[in-house]
């Protein structure tokens, strides 16, 4: 297996990146990245892995899917009891991947964390499917849960409970990263990929560097 692992690799070709191909706003780059993932069907092209750490430096990861752009922030949502949002809590820094390996590019934006406004959080929460909205409310995320069937039991409880108006959980809600670098990575032949960073210089001012692949 180990040989098989070994042996596997791509040839990346399918594109070039140069600094004159860069918008100055990597909002505005990033925005036509996710256009160029969203055309090629990359499947869930707002899927990202979000990094956190505990206030000790122990690192954790998961996927999340990203639900908007806000103000220069970008808004994800969880269970506020969940181990990303109590290590967001002690350490409000993350990290958000987007790994769009099918157009051979990546992107990931470093920043500081906070909570969304409660009204957003109100307004996403009920544009979700009621299943969803049921979720919400029946998982203590994060938490050892006893068995499937415990899960399923609590999702209809909430069912019951609420019918089809299930309000937003005080425990459930928005975060907003922003983000103090964006990095741009797109996949060359012979390892030699083109990266690019943007740093934040002012509020509204970014520096832009070619990194070494
Ligand atoms: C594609 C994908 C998207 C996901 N989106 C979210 C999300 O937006 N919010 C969320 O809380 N969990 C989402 N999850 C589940 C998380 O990956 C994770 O299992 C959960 O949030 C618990 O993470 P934690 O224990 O590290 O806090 C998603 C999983 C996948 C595979």
């Amino acid at each position: 297996m180990s040989d098989d692992l070994s042996q596997m690799r791509e040839d990346y070709s399918l594109g070039s990146f140069r600094r004159t191909d860069l918008d100055e706003c990597p909002l505005e780059q990033f925005s036509k990245w996710m256009n160029d993932a969203n055309s090629a069907k990359i499947i869930e092209p707002n899927a990202c892995t979000l990094v956190t750490s505990s206030i000790s430096a122990t690192p954790s990861t998961r996927s999340i899917l990203l639900k908007g752009i806000e103000n220069g922030h970008f808004l994800f949502f969880t269970n506020f009891g969940s181990r990303k949002a109590r290590e967001l809590k002690e350490n409000p820094q993350g990290v958000l991947h987007f790994p769009w390996w099918g157009i051979q590019r990546q992107v990931t934006v470093e920043g500081s964390v906070d909570l969304l406004d409660e009204e957003s959080s109100e307004e996403y929460f009920h544009s979700r499917p009621l299943e969803s909205r049921l979720g919400a409310w029946a998982s203590r995320q994060s938490e050892v849960v006893e068995s499937r069937e415990s899960l399923e039991n609590a999702f209809e409880e909430m069912a019951a409970r609420f019918g089809e108006n299930p309000p937003k959980p005080p425990f459930w809600g928005g975060f907003r990263l922003q983000p103090m670098t964006m990095e741009f990575w797109q996949g060359r032949t012979g390892r030699l990929h083109d990266r690019f960073r943007y740093s934040r210089t002012t509020e509204n001012e970014w520096k832009i560097d070619r990194l070494s692949p």
